[in-house]
């Protein structure tokens, strides 16, 4: 909470004095990448803490289509492009942290993360923020993936900048699962066998906007965001089970993922990571950490099952749509 006088009623005419009443105003808060699959779930949960007068709610959008959606929404955007630092120095983004006690940081699926990431915390503490809630990945801390080491990077930067804490480690989001539905009846995936941890969008919000509303019950702390580990045959079978049509999956090669996503305009270095992922997995060279009841612990409710992710979603399975590129 910050403190502003209000001059308007200050006068106290029998003192003879001025005297200063104070407003508390609502705590700032800074959702850095609004108009993603995690943004927007994170602006769903807080516009209510936000219209309820408990937080000020600030998003930021980088193209006017997400600036757009946000402010149709009521929410106050401000403009932000984290690469623009590279050329126009942290000043270039300075001004959007001004007044932002909060900050929750997620960037995209971008080599350039790791420079977008410093800068967006270089202009927090330039800024004066207290706490940053960042959004990497659920890894081994000895991994040798190339972006979740990126991750654990910036979460070290972090660490060292002098900022409040907490980190969010989700695992593959359940809503990635669309972008291997280009029939209907036929589930594609490239992790051959294997079996990754899941994350439905929305826990990872749910757990975000707990930490932003009470950041020092979370300091220093990280969360690893999943709710279970299934095998794309078993996921193909759920799907015939929820909707009671026939579903198979179809194992493909990982260089297929990476030509279709680096054709669509993806950065291929990022998207070269991922398919490490999926040839590592299928190998079984790579297997996800053990599943905690962190989602549990911080929002008061279980973790969204796959099960329930596909009861609630069942559009996003009728149709061959992508939404979320990649892990
Ligand atoms: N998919 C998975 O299974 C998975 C699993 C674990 C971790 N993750 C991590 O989750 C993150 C991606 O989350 P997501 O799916 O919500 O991403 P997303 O939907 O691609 O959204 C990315 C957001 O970042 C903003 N952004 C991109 N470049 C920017 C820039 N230069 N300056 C300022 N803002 C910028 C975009 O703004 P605009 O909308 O204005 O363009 C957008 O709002 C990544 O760090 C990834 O490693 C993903």
């Amino acid at each position: 909470m910050r403190m502003r006088p209000i001059l308007g009623n200050g006068l106290d005419p029998h003192a003879g004095v001025t005297v200063y009443l104070r407003r508390m105003e609502p705590t700032s808060v800074l959702v850095v990448g609004a108009g993603g699959a995690v943004g927007t779930a994170l602006a769903d949960e807080l516009l209510p803490d936000h219209e309820a007068g408990r937080i000020r709610l600030v998003a930021t959008a980088r193209r006017p289509e997400s600036a757009r959606r946000l402010r149709e929404r009521g929410i106050e955007v401000r403009r932000l492009d984290l690469d623009e630092a590279e050329t126009g120095g942290l000043d270039a983004v300075l001004p959007v942290f001004d007044g932002i006690e909060r900050v929750f940081l997620l960037t995209g699926y971008d080599v350039r993360m790791l420079a977008q990431s410093k800068a967006a915390v270089d202009a927090a503490r330039a800024a004066g923020a207290a706490h940053v809630v960042h959004v990497g990945v659920n890894a081994a801390p000895d991994t040798t993936i190339v972006h979740f080491a990126w991750h654990q990077l910036v979460e070290a930067y972090i660490e060292r900048s002098g900022l409040g804490y907490t980190h969010l480690r989700p695992s593959a989001f359940m809503q990635s699962l669309r972008l291997g539905v280009e029939q209907p009846g036929v589930l594609t995936h490239f992790v051959g066998d294997g079996r990754p941890n899941w994350v439905d969008v929305t826990d990872i919000a749910a757990v975000a906007a707990a930490v932003l509303r009470d950041p020092a019950a979370h300091a220093g702390q990280a969360y690893d965001l999943a709710a279970e580990s299934a095998s794309p045959h078993e996921i193909a079978a759920l799907l015939a089970e929820v909707t009671g049509r026939p579903w198979r999956y179809r194992p493909a090669e990982p260089e297929v993922f990476y030509r279709r996503m680096t054709a669509a305009g993806g950065d291929p270095v990022y998207l070269a990571c991922v398919r490490n992922v999926f040839e590592r997995t299928r190998n079984g060279t790579l297997t996800d950490p053990p599943i905690t009841d962190h989602i549990e612990r911080v929002t008061g409710r279980p973790a969204t099952t796959l099960r329930a992710f596909v009861l609630r979603n069942r559009e996003l399975f009728d149709s061959g749509e992508a939404l979320s590129p990649a892990r």
